[in-house]
């Protein structure tokens, strides 16, 4: 299994191919498990991921007085309480390592008659949580953090009130946890983005039965909606694929098929990236489920090509901003040069990862130089093997992990346990398809 090991050892070379189903997508099984919790009714979700960080989520609702089975792995009922349902958690909450499920956790807490306490590992305790704190502030919640970081104490308040606020970065786990308090003020909430975000939150608000409206680039929201119980298709996670895309346009022997990817249009920007290097790469788009969640979902076919390196366009940075550890891989097989700018956002992920992909490439052989807000690099057509320090960042091992198909010696990938928290089962699937990698 994946989960546990704590280093990868691949074989350099090698070829991929055939067709593979990734699990369920992150972003959207944490909104479908708190969506379900606030609703009224049972909620079902189908392709959910079981993956550590959902997991996180899944035990702090529980702590809330949630009652959430997994009927079998994927899938998920929830006993909704309701907005007014929710008590007290006994302890602390524990997040883990899951950005995701603190900061939306904040929002939905934010309005709560009791007090809540949120924490996680040690990555989490060192990232922002001010960019969530100040807006919700505004609403007149009670928020600390400490020094803008973990431990999150919130203490209850008489009622929240609607705002208007334009986020200063392109961030959804921010636009999201103001819409989730949102649903507890009294009027209208705006929230303005500076460039789009991902927008699962707004589809997954309307498929639960609430009213949001979008007007350009700001989305509104009115206080005391009810949710409404859904089922919920979770497509597999556009960002899990991204490692196979890339892997596909690196060492395809024969064609690489993903199955039922979510395709929805703020996530793809990674696709867009890589065609524009000169990637193959087929969209065939599936017909609607008919079940909610309100996401495009299609199969994506790969086939080994000759990348060239690119300028990406900033516009796309916040479209593909998880898929950037396996982007400079791409970058490093590509021809020529490649820059990344106004990408800063990737040093306050699970780790800096400008920082980690920059040494992790210098180790590899690959010339690069880091930026304040991004990368640049010169591609070459193989590099070298060496010890790669994760730094605890699932994308940043598993990245590394495709970059060995185009080595000429072994990479050692340290600190691997955290693939868990994204992509169950990763060391399996990427064996299956051809990657020759074990566990140590
Ligand atoms: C996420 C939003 C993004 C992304 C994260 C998941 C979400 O974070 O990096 O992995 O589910 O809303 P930011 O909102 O900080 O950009």
């Amino acid at each position: 299994m994946s989960g546990g090991a704590s280093r990868y050892r691949v074989q350099p070379g090698g070829s991929v191919g055939g067709e593979l189903t990734v699990p369920g997508d992150k972003s959207i099984s944490h909104r479908a498990l708190m969506f379900g919790g606030l609703a009224q009714g049972v909620t079902r979700i189908h392709g959910f991921l079981a993956g550590e960080d959902c997991l996180s989520t899944a035990r702090a609702l529980a702590d809330l007085g949630v009652r959430i089975e997994f009927p079998a792995p994927t899938e998920a009922r929830i006993e909704g309480t309701g907005m007014a349902g929710l008590h007290a958690a006994p302890g602390v909450l524990d997040m883990g390592n899951a950005g995701t499920a603190i900061r939306l956790m904040m929002g939905l807490l934010a309005g709560a008659p009791f007090a809540s306490t949120l924490i996680g590992d040690a990555s989490l305790m060192r990232r922002p949580m001010e960019r969530v704190a100040q807006p919700l502030r505004l609403m007149s919640a009670r928020i600390e953090t400490e020094d803008g970081r973990p431990p999150v104490r919130i203490s209850p308040v008489p009622h929240l009130k609607a705002i208007q606020y334009a986020l200063p970065v392109a961030s959804a786990q921010v636009k999201s946890a103001i819409l989730l308090a949102a649903l507890n003020a009294r009027g209208r909430t705006r929230v303005t983005e500076p460039a789009p975000s991902r927008d699962h939150t707004e589809r997954m608000l309307a498929a639960f039965g609430v009213e949001v409206l979008k007007e350009g680039a700001t989305i509104a929201l009115e206080g005391g909606q009810a949710l409404a119980a859904a089922e919920v298709e979770v497509p597999a996670d556009f960002s899990s694929a991204a490692f196979f895309l890339v892997a596909g346009c690196l060492a395809a022997a024969q064609p690489l098929v993903l199955r039922n990817v979510g395709v929805n249009p703020t996530r793809t920007g990674l696709l867009e990236i890589l065609q524009r290097m000169g990637a193959d790469i087929r969209v065939r788009a599936r017909p609607a489920s008919g079940r909610a969640g309100g996401e495009p979902i299609a199969d994506l076919e790969v086939r080994r090509s000759e990348l060239r390196g690119i300028t990406v366009p900033e516009s796309l940075v916040p479209l593909a901003i998880d898929e950037f550890p396996v982007f400079f891989v791409a970058a490093a097989c590509a021809r020529g040069e490649s820059v990344v700018r106004g990408a800063a956002e990737l040093r306050v992920k699970e780790s800096d990862r400008l920082a980690a992909m920059a040494a992790g490439l210098t180790t590899l052989g690959i010339e690069n130089q880091l930026l304040p807000d991004g990368l640049w690099l010169r591609g070459a057509e193989t590099f070298g093997g060496g010890t790669i320090d994760s730094r605890g960042d699932h994308r940043i091992a598993m990245a590394f992990a495709v970059a060995a198909l185009r080595a000429r010696a072994p990479l050692e990938i340290l600190d691997v346990a955290n693939v868990a928290t994204s992509f169950p089962g990763f060391l399996e699937l990427a064996r299956g398809c051809g990657l020759r990698i074990e566990a140590a």
